[in-house]
């Protein structure tokens, strides 16, 4: 345990070295340098302001689930007359089937949710697409997917443009729809926060998957093709999930579960931090415990060794369980785990709780310490003198369900920056956010066109 303790318990030290780190990476890669941070221009320049009218949808992909919405801006600033929205669970064999068969149900949800809300389709509707893969935006509406991440295993995808993708399915079913507007989930994040917050410069994703994006000014960004855009900022779209350097606290438990992943090699710290893998890194190491300390007694129960049986919700629960001689814990193992329940002492349950404590803790330290890396890239974590209030917009269920977690994240960004700093940076839990901003870009998209 002791060797758990010193490897996930991160101190100040390594985690401003973590912060430097990150800031390098991030810099080279947007330089056009070679960079686990691929820095990707977002041709987002222009952001919703509340002016924007119409009826606009959304389609969100890039979890577990996707996601449809229709929302419809009313003349008066700001005010959303109408919202509708749906979720639809991916079935296992999409993750793996070929890209047209999961843009085909993409596009026949997108149909049928607006038949169900009696969308008329005389007008074509204007859609922003949220889809949370690197993509190599050469437009708004344009842009070639680089790589899969999390669990998605698809042919067909790469190199493709997920908006022709889309369009494309769209006119399969012969609907009225056009994809204005394709953007990274932390992107839309971003977009749905400006709607309101003119402090929201950093969009952040924290989810099945993780990433932020940000406000550059266009002049940095050392990707851009000259003449892309007249506007003086864009957002860039981090891929902080694939950030890598030797600072990082990767363990044994972290390597053996990367292996049996459909992007091995890739997405170090996305695969520390993210709602995908939290739980079974947990499992690894609880497991690795097992055998090592006898945990459950003289002989390791099987059920222990199904790989992905403990999820990052119930990881989460066992971190909160303050009930009386941690029942919950040990009513989790056997539910979940289906672990008998004459093997889960309250000693077992303890140590449990602790690698659980220990993997989310983790998990904050290492965003906080990007946070804050980014926060001063940008010149606002004070070092450039000056203090301005910031807002950090927020999405994705592993930052919305675990309440612990959100506390530790606030009490390792209060640990790296200083006390006036911090006061004014706002971590803001934005719900939805990144199917709202979508439909909202798609607004402000068709409202300017340049
Ligand atoms: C993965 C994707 C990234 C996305 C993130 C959160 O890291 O590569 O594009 O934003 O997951 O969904």
């Amino acid at each position: 345990m002791a060797q758990y303790r010193s490897s996930l318990l991160l101190p100040e030290d390594r985690l401003l070295k973590i912060r430097d780190d990150f800031i390098k990476e991030a810099q080279a890669g947007l330089r056009g340098e070679n960079s686990s941070c691929l820095m990707m221009a977002s041709m987002m320049d222009v952001l919703p302001n509340g002016e924007e009218t119409g009826d606009f949808f959304a389609v969100d992909i890039g979890g577990t689930n996707f996601r449809v919405i229709l929302v419809s801006l009313s003349e008066s600033r700001g005010e959303v007359a109408r919202f509708e929205m749906e979720d639809f669970a991916i079935p296992e064999e999409y993750f793996s089937c070929h890209a047209d068969r999961l843009f085909d149900l993409l596009a026949d949800s997108l149909v049928s949710f607006a038949k169900r809300h009696g969308f008329s389709g005389k007008k074509t509707a204007p859609v922003g697409f949220c889809f949370s893969f690197p993509v190599n935006q050469t437009a708004v509406d344009a842009g070639t997917m680089i790589k899969l991440t999390k669990k998605f295993d698809n042919e067909g995808f790469v190199g493709c443009d997920p908006v022709q993708m889309l369009q494309q399915a769209i006119q399969r079913f012969k609907a009225p729809f056009k994809v204005v507007a394709l953007l990274n989930d932390s992107v839309g994040t971003l977009a749905g926060a400006c709607y309101e917050d003119p402090n929201a410069k950093v969009g952040v994703i924290l989810g099945t998957g993780t990433n932020a994006c940000y406000v550059e000014q266009v002049a940095k960004i050392g990707t851009l093709a000259k003449g892309a855009t007249s506007r003086p900022r864009m957002v860039v779209n981090t891929e902080w999930g694939n950030f890598t350097a030797a600072s990082l606290p990767i363990t044994q438990a972290d390597r053996e579960m990367d292996e049996t992943t459909p992007n091995a090699g890739e997405y170090h710290f996305e695969k520390m931090v993210s709602g995908m893998y939290m739980g079974e890194v947990a499992r690894r190491i609880i497991l690795q415990l097992a055998e090592d300390a006898q945990l459950f007694g003289p002989s390791v129960p099987d059920e222990l060794r199904v790989p992905w049986a403990l999820s990052t919700p119930a990881l989460s629960k066992i971190a909160e369980d303050d009930s009386w001689v941690l029942s919950g814990t040990a009513q989790i193992l056997a539910d979940d785990l289906h672990l008998p329940a004459s093997r889960c002492t309250y000693s077992a349950c303890s140590t449990v709780k602790e690698v659980c404590l220990m993997v989310s803790r983790r998990s904050a330290a290492l965003v906080a310490a990007c946070l804050a890396g980014l926060l001063r890239h940008i010149g606002r974590d004070g070092s450039h003198g000056g203090m301005q209030a910031t807002t950090v917009a927020v999405d994705g269920g592993l930052f919305e369900h675990f309440d612990a977690y959100r506390g530790f994240l606030r009490d390792y960004l209060d640990l790296l920056l200083t006390p006036e700093v911090s006061a004014m940076v706002q971590l803001k839990r934005i719900r939805d956010a990144s199917s709202m901003g979508s439909a909202y870009l798609a607004a402000a998209v068709t409202a300017s066109p340049e």
